[in-house]
C-alpha cells in the first residue's frame, strides 16, 4: 500500500532487543565499545526500565500494548547511541501499520514510531560528534515510540537551542516529505500554484508553511470546514471544505486552468481529479493512499474502491497530456546525503523563523488509542505527539476508556524474568 515511511534501519526484532539488553555484561576487556563517561560502569549495573509501545497484532487500538521492560544497559555497537526519548511523532504510517497496510513496518510484534525526540545517554567509542547530554532529533524505521531507544548516530541531528522536544519530534517525517516532494520533484518556482490535500494534517501544514518560502505561490487546500481559520492564518490561499464541496469545481472557479502542482496523499479516484485539474506541464505527485482508510480497523471495500479507481494511463497518453506523474516516499529513499542536506535545511529554515511545526495534541503513551482516534477521526489540525512519559496522577484523565486498557505492566527484570517478557509479546502474535 502507500504510506510514508522512516527513513533509517531497523535496528533489531523487539524480541532480540530484549535479549541482547539481557545478555551477561562483557568481560572488562571488551567494554571498550562504550565511552566511559563518568559512572559508565556503575550506570550498567543498575537495571533500567523502559515503557515502550508494542503493536502485538493487527486490528484494532486494542492491539497496541504499553509494556515496561527492565534491562541492563544496551552494549552499543559502533556508532550508536542511546537517546531517553522525550517525544514521539505519531504519523499516518501507524494508522495503515495498525491494520497491516504498511510494508516497511516489520510484523508484530514490533514496537512502532518512526521519529522521536530526546537526550543522549550514552555513545559508543567511535561517535564523536555526539555526547552524553545532547538534545536530539532521532529516526528509525521503527522502534522509536519507546523511553529507551538505540539508533544510529548517523539518524540523529542536534535540536536548535530554542526547539522544543515536542516540535523536534514534530519535524523529520512531515517536513522532510513536503521539502523533497516541493523541491526535489516539483522544483516549485514563484509564481505557482499549489494543490495540498489533508491540509490541516501534519505534512499538510509542512507543505503549505514551504510553500510560503517561495513568492507568489497560490495554495489551494482541502480540508473539514472547522479547520479552514486555522490554515488560512497558516498560508492556505484558498481553503476547500472536500467534505461538502467538489473541490475540482471550486479550484476550476478561481482558477479555469487548474493547477501546477497537485499532492495526492489519497489515491484512488482523487488521482484522477488532480491529474485532471493540473496545468499542461504540471506535476501530480503520488504520495499515499488514505482513502483505504475509514476507520480503526481494515476496510476492504475501502481499499477495493481505492484500486479500482486508481488512475491507468500508457506513455502515448502522459505524452499527449503534456504532464508529469510521480510517486514519493520517504520510506524508500536511501541516499543519506540526501537526506542529512533535507534535515539540515529544513533546520535551518526553523531557526530562521520560516517554518514552524504546529503542534495538535500531546498523549502519553498510556493514551495511545485516543492520540490514534483522533487522527483517524480527523480532528487534528497539525501534529499528534507521544510522551513517554508516565502521565501523572493529578493531571485530569482525558475519557480513554481504551487507554486503561492498552497498559500492560510487563515488569521483567533481565536475567529474572525474561522469557516471560518475550512470551507476553508472542502471545499476542497469534
Ligand atoms: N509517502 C511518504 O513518504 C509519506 C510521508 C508522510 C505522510 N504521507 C501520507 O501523507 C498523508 C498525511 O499524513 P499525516 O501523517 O500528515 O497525517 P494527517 O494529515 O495528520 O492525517 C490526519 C488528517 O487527514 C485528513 N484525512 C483525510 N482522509 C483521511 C482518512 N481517510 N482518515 C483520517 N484522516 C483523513 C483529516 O483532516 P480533514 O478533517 O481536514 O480531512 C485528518 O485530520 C497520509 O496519506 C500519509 O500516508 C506519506
Amino acid at each position: 500500500m502507500s504510506g510514508e515511511e522512516a527513513p533509517t534501519q531497523q535496528r533489531e526484532e523487539p524480541e532480540q532487543q530484549v535479549k541482547k539488553a539481557e545478555e551477561p555484561k562483557p568481560e572488562p576487556e571488551s567494554p571498550a565499545a562504550v565511552k566511559p563517561e563518568e559512572k559508565m560502569e556503575e550506570e550498567e549495573e543498575k537495571a533500567l526500565s523502559s515503557r515502550a509501545l508494542v503493536l502485538t497484532g493487527y486490528g484494532g487500538y486494542e492491539k497496541i500494548k504499553l509494556q515496561v521492560k527492565t534491562m541492563k544497559a544496551p552494549q552499543l555497537r559502533s556508532g550508536e547511541v542511546l537517546v531517553r526519548v522525550k517525544a514521539c511523532g505519531l504519523n499516518f504510517a501507524e494508522l495503515l501499520g495498525k491494520q497491516g497496510l504498511y510494508e516497511l513496518l516489520p510484523a508484530p510484534p514490533v514496537i512502532m514510531g518512526m521519529e522521536g525526540s530526546g537526550v543522549v545517554e550514552a555513545a559508543a567509542e567511535d561517535v564523536k560528534d555526539r555526547k552524553v547530554g545532547d538534545r536530539v532529533i532521532a529516526m528509525n524505521r521503527c522502534e522509536m515510540w519507546q523511553e529507551l531507544v538505540v539508533v544510529p548516530a548517523k539518524r540523529t541531528y542536534l535540536m536548535p537551542e530554542e526547539m522544543s522536544f515536542e516540535e523536534a519530534a514534530a519535524l523529520p517525517v512531515n517536513y522532510m516529505t513536503a521539502y523533497m516532494m516541493l523541491f526535489e520533484m516539483a522544483n516549485l518556482r514563484p509564481g505557482k500554484s499549489v494543490l495540498i490535500h489533508m491540509a490541516a494534517g501534519g505534512v499538510g501544514i509542512a507543505a503549505t508553511q514551504l510553500c510560503q518560502t517561495v513568492q507568489d505561490v497560490t495554495v489551494f487546500g482541502t480540508a473539514s470546514a472547522s479547520k479552514h481559520e486555522t490554515i488560512s492564518q497558516g498560508g492556505v490561499t484558498h481553503p476547500i471544505d472536500y467534505r461538502t464541496k467538489d473541490y475540482v469545481t471550486e479550484i476550476r472557479k478561481i482558477s479555469p486552468n487548474g493547477v501546477d502542482i497537485v499532492l495526492d496523499p489519497l489515491g484512488g479516484s482523487d488521482t484522477q481529479k488532480g491529474f485532471s485539474l493540473l496545468k499542461p506541464l504540471g506535476m501530480l505527485i503520488a504520495f499515499g493512499a488514505a482513502n483505504c482508510v475509514t476507520g480503526q480497523k481494515k476496510n476492504l471495500l475501502a481499499m477495493a474502491k481505492t484500486w479500482y479507481h486508481q488512475l491507468s494511463l500508457n506513455t502515448l497518453k502522459l505524452m499527449q497530456s503534456n504532464k508529469a506523474i510521480s510517486g514519493f516516499h520517504l520510506g524508500y529513499i536511501t541516499d543519506e546525503e540526501l537526506f542529512d542536506r533535507t534535515v539540515l535545511k529544513l533546520l535551518e529554515l526553523y531557526r530562521q523563523g520560516k517554518i514552524k511545526p504546529r503542534i495538535d495534541s500531546c498523549y502519553h503513551f498510556e493514551e495511545v488509542a485516543e492520540a490514534m482516534k483522533r487522527m483517524h477521526e480527523r480532528q487534528n489540525i497539525g501534529k499528534v505527539i507521544l510522551l513517554p512519559e508516565p502521565k501523572k496522577s493529578e493531571e485530569k484523565p482525558k475519557s480513554n476508556a481504551d487507554a486503561a486498557e492498552n497498559v500492560e505492566k510487563n515488569q521483567a527484570v533481565a536475567g529474572e524474568k525474561k522469557d516471560e517478557a518475550v512470551e507476553e509479546v508472542k502471545a499476542e502474535k497469534d
